[in-house]
């Protein structure tokens, strides 16, 4: 016999089927272990499955939705930048600072200059506060390390995160973030060592996908491409930092490869959207960085929702362009900045950032799903993205386990 869990008085937001929000007011999950075994209103339990029920949860009436997913960010660091904003704030720009050898270069030199041990602890603490607020699943990439010894540092940390905490960890190589030193003025050099390192990684289990940050201040298309055409010799799906300061025509290069999601996109053209479409590829918007640089370009939303592509809601936390440690703060907004609605701001954060990351089995609220959810200190799910600067998370499950953070 089957030992089931079951949630009841719950007013659900399952973000599965046809209703607004799959709102079921009267809702109850039924898990078994880390999955859920059916969600619906409490008066439709199906008769067979009660008599398996072997813990019986009362939740009150409070709000419950998935558990979230922050599907980009830079969590793995040295050192800070605060230095490098006072500039800014000044009117030096990022592009700026980054060709005068500041910007990821100064994060690379403070990277390599922690221990593993000050990394780690770091981390934790940073992804202690995403937890907080509900993260059940987050991505983490390297790129502040630029060697191969110190990619796969920054690399096992991430591991070591999922491994040490109740949350599950989602690693992404970002060899081709940065030109570091002592490749200067060589940079078809460097990313051939990218692509030699990236084996190395992914024969290590430290690589589950591939980002470049296909730039002018970082790699052509053609080099992109090369890093692509490695990722896709060893079966790894790739991701793509496109169109954030000009138009690459990134997107559609790595639509071409059959991107999970191309993020930032404020200069995206309508054929690399069409290009999105065709692929697959989520649309990753990054409103944290939009807001923190100060910039004006928009993101193409209203084109992006016409073509019907997915758009996920992420953090990008890093050092240089979003030192913010809220996914919440980043669904509001996505809502006053991108004119994203409450509802596309929450499946952002949960069903399409997992499909940012190659994730079916979460991020809504329904048979056969991870039982990754929060409970919330809210009525409606239109509230997610309405308060700011402060956190109504009040219980978070993950693996059909009650966890403290
Ligand atoms: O996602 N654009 C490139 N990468 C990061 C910024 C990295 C940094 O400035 O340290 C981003 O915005
Ligand atoms: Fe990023």
């Amino acid at each position: 016999m089957n030992a089931l869990t079951l949630w009841r008085h719950a007013r659900l937001a399952t973000l599965a089927g046809p209703n607004p929000w799959g709102w079921v007011p009267d809702g109850a999950l039924l898990t078994h272990k880390e999955r859920i075994v059916w969600a619906g209103p409490l008066a439709e339990l199906p008769a067979a499955h009660t008599t398996q029920i072997q813990k019986d949860i009362d939740l009150g009436g409070a709000l419950v939705t998935p558990g979230l997913v922050d599907c980009h960010t830079h969590l793995v660091y040295g050192g800070q930048r605060a230095a490098e904003f006072e500039q800014r704030l000044q009117g030096a720009s990022y592009e700026e600072i980054a060709r005068a050898g500041g910007g990821i270069r100064s994060t690379v030199a403070a990277t390599r200059a922690a221990s593993d041990e000050a990394l780690l602890a770091s981390a934790t603490r940073r992804v202690q506060s995403l937890m907080a607020e509900g993260v059940t699943t987050v991505e983490i990439k390297s790129g502040y390390g630029l060697s191969a010894h110190d990619e796969a540092r920054c690399l096992r940390v991430a591991r070591a995160l999922g491994d040490a905490l109740p949350l599950n960890v989602r690693t992404t190589y970002l060899g081709a973030h940065a030109v570091p030193p002592e490749f200067a003025g060589r940079t078809d050099d460097y990313v051939d060592a990218v692509c030699a390192w990236m084996p190395l990684l992914h024969a290590e289990g430290l690589v589950d996908a591939v980002d470049a940050f296909c730039e002018n201040i970082g790699f052509t298309p053609a080099q992109t491409r090369r890093v692509f055409e490695a990722a896709r010799a060893l079966g790894l799906p790739v991701k793509l930092h496109a169109e954030q300061l000009s138009d690459q025509g990134g997107a559609a290069l790595a639509a071409e490869f059959g991107a999970l999601s191309c993020d930032h996109l404020e200069h995206l053209s309508e054929d690399g959207i069409r290009a999105m479409k065709a692929a697959g590829t989520v649309a990753v918007l990054l409103p944290g960085a939009y807001y923190f640089l100060r910039d004006t370009k928009l993101p193409p939303i209203d084109t992006l929702r016409a073509h019907g592509v997915p758009m996920a809601v992420a953090t990008d936390h890093n050092p240089g362009t979003s030192p913010g440690l809220s996914l919440l703060l980043m669904l509001n907004m996505a809502c006053t900045l991108f004119r994203l609605t409450p509802e596309e701001a929450l499946r952002g954060a949960t069903v399409h950032g997992a499909r940012a990351l190659g994730l079916h089995d979460r991020g809504t609220l329904a048979a056969g799903q991870r039982a990754d959810f929060c409970v919330w200190d809210l009525e409606h799910p239109n509230e997610l993205a309405y308060w700011f600067g402060h956190n109504p998370c009040r219980r978070v499950i993950h693996g059909g386990l009650e966890r403290t953070v």
